[in-house]
């Protein structure tokens, strides 16, 4: 068979499809509501979200997944009260979303940590700022920094950090103020592919134990299928749902998993719908570059 006709997305066991019975049962986390967004520009009005609608269930792992200027920025500023939509609602555990708040915590892609603090007092800052004793909050922060596994780094400075370790400091920074839904906007995009493959299971051993709702958007799909229980899928111009993929994958997830028929399936079910048949750039001629010769090989 070849891998073209893998059987595994659509085929989905009972096992599987009470798997995903199970999420939908569990208390709704993040509800988005009609979501649209609208930005005026000198070039006219750019619709970036269109009435956008979906929920995340509590301690899922949700991706979104889209193609450049799909709105999937603007999505997550809205969901973290950075930005106003033009319509429609964002509720987390039930209550309005109306501007930022430590109910939900944001790491982004640059390196956002303070770098004349250390680590440990990176992950200090929050609970501080949020009144804690300077001695509970240093127990805390370690607690936190002992997660992601930089223990021995607590004292090092951000410029004494690797791209990958900087980043586990923000997700340890972030989970510090205790948040219950995590917002993470292509976190790992710097990074190169093999420290993105270890910080995607860094994540995965993280989140399995904390109490925390993952909305984590990639335009990776390896990333997203790796990673995700259901993925959202947004079209560009305007930003819509296109489709919310539950990925059959079972857990814990590893690097092998990557070949697997059902991990393959998947990932092929939403290339399909990110690039289907006849959308492709016509083929662009190959460039001559020197005039040919039969004696060249
Ligand atoms: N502040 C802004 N002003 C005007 N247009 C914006 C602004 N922010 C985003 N946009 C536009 O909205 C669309 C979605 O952008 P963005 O959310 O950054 O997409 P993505 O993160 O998926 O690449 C793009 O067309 C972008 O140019
Ligand atoms: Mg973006």
């Amino acid at each position: 068979m070849s891998t073209l006709e893998l059987p595994g997305y659509r085929d989905q066991s009972p096992e599987v499809a009470a798997r995903f019975e199970r999420l939908r049962q569990r208390p709704v986390a993040l509800e988005v509501r009609g979501l649209t967004k609208r930005f005026e520009t000198p070039r006219g009005v750019v619709t970036a979200l269109d009435d956008v609608s979906f929920q995340v269930h509590k301690r899922e792992l949700m991706c979104v997944i889209g193609p450049s200027g799909c709105g999937k920025s603007t999505l997550v500023r809205i969901l973290a009260g950075l930005e106003t939509p033009s319509s429609g609602e964002v509720r987390v555990y039930g209550e309005p979303v109306s501007g930022p708040g430590s109910d939900r915590g944001m790491v982004f892609q640059g390196y956002t940590l303070f770098p004349w603090l250390s680590v440990k007092e990176n992950v200090m800052f929050g609970p501080r700022m949020a009144g804690k004793s300077a001695f509970s909050a240093e127990r805390e922060a370690r607690e936190w920094i002992d997660l992601v596994g930089l223990s021995k780094f607590e004292n090092a400075y951000p410029h004494q950090l690797s791209g990958g370790m900087k980043q586990r400091v923000a997700i340890a920074r972030a989970l510090a103020n205790q948040p219950r839904v995590l917002f993470m906007d292509e976190p790992f995009g710097a990074l190169d592919a093999q420290t993105r493959c270890k910080m995607q299971s860094y994540l995965l051993d993280i989140w399995k134990n904390v109490d925390i709702t993952i909305v984590f958007i990639t335009h990776d799909l390896d990333e997203a299928v790796f990673l995700s229980d259901r993925i959202l899928v947004l079209d560009a111009n305007p930003g819509r749902v296109h489709e919310v993929v539950e990925v059959p994958v079972p857990r814990p997830r590893s690097e092998a998993q990557l070949f697997d028929p059902t991990f393959m399936a998947t990932r092929k079910h939403i290339d399909g719908i990110m690039h289907p048949p006849g959308s492709g750039q016509k083929e662009t001629p190959v460039m001559r570059l020197a005039v040919s010769d039969p004696d060249v090989v």
